[in-house]
Formats: C-alpha cells, sequence, structure tokens
C-alpha cells in the first residue's frame, strides 16, 4: 500500500544520502557493534557535552536497514540527554517488537519508516544494530 512504499522512499533515502556518516576528531563515546547474524559492524561515535548528545556519526557496513537505521538513530537522538536517548531506545525496541509504542514522547521522525520491519524477524537486528551501539556507548559512559 501506499504507506509501505512511502516508507521504503523514506528507509532508501537514508541508505543512499546517510545522515550524520563518517567519524569525529577529538574525544567522543566511541563503540563498535557487530550483527552476529551477518558479521556486519557498525562503528558508533557519540559527543555528550552538558549533560547531552551534542552529536552522534558512524561508520560501517551493512545492509540498508542498518545504515538506514545508524542514520535516523543519530538524527534523532541528537539534543537529547542520554537518558532521553536510552528511553527512545526502547520505544524503537517495542516497535521492532511489533508491540504498541509510545509514539507521542517523541518526534520520531523518519524513525517510524522502519515499523515494517518488525513483520521480518530476520531483520530485526539490522534494524537494531546502531541502537544497541547506542546502548552500550550511554551505559559505558555513566558508568565510566
Ligand atoms: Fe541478512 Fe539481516 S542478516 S538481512
Ligand atoms: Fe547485516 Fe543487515 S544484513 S546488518
Amino acid at each position: 500500500n501506499n504507506l509501505d512504499t512511502l516508507y521504503r522512499q523514506v528507509i532508501m533515502d537514508h541508505y543512499k544520502n546517510p545522515r550524520n556518516r563518517g567519524e569525529f576528531e577529538g574525544e567522543t563515546l566511541t563503540v563498535n557493534m557487530n550483527n552476529p547474524t551477518c558479521g556486519d559492524r557498525i562503528q558508533l561515535q557519540m559527543k555528550v557535552e552538558d549533560g547531552k548528545i551534542a552529536g552522534a556519526k558512524f561508520v560501517g557496513e551493512g545492509c540498508s536497514i542498518s545504515l538506514a537505521s545508524a542514520s535516523m538513530m543519530t538524527q534523532a537522538v541528537k539534543g537529547l540527554k542520554p537518558e532521553e536517548a536510552l528511553e527512545m531506545s526502547s520505544i524503537f525496541s517495542d516497535m521492532m517488537l511489533g508491540k504498541d509504542y509510545d509514539e507521542e514522547r517523541f518526534d520520531l521522525g523518519d524513525i517510524e519508516a522502519l515499523q515494517g520491519v518488525a513483520k521480518f524477524p530476520a531483520r530485526i537486528k539490522c534494524a537494531t544494530l546502531a541502537w544497541k551501539a547506542m546502548e552500550k556507548g550511554l551505559h559505558d559512559h555513566h558508568d565510566s
């Protein structure tokens, strides 16, 4: 249907024109994460300044869904407090599990284009790869 077509276009746009692809210079939280089912990997970097995520960037190899999701995630977490980004990740995880998710808490924007992935269990790890990296980076940051 039309919504599926629109969502596919949003995903392909992020895949072909990734936002925040690259690396920061200087001090960052850096996390490497791989998808055990296919071996694809990404590196995520985040700058946390004054209690907020000032920016996030990624590099890596993966399928269209994993890279589009990384692009969307790095866009969405900018300006959030770490605990808010973790909250957004749990909303995203609900979306990926096909559960009802809280659409109101954050402006999810393009991220909702990934909800169709929930219908394909084999692809869920692709969509969550960058989010797992973000969670790990922020937890490690918290513990240090
Ligand atoms: Fe191949 Fe994700 S493991 S599509
Ligand atoms: Fe490897 Fe999707 S197939 S991340």
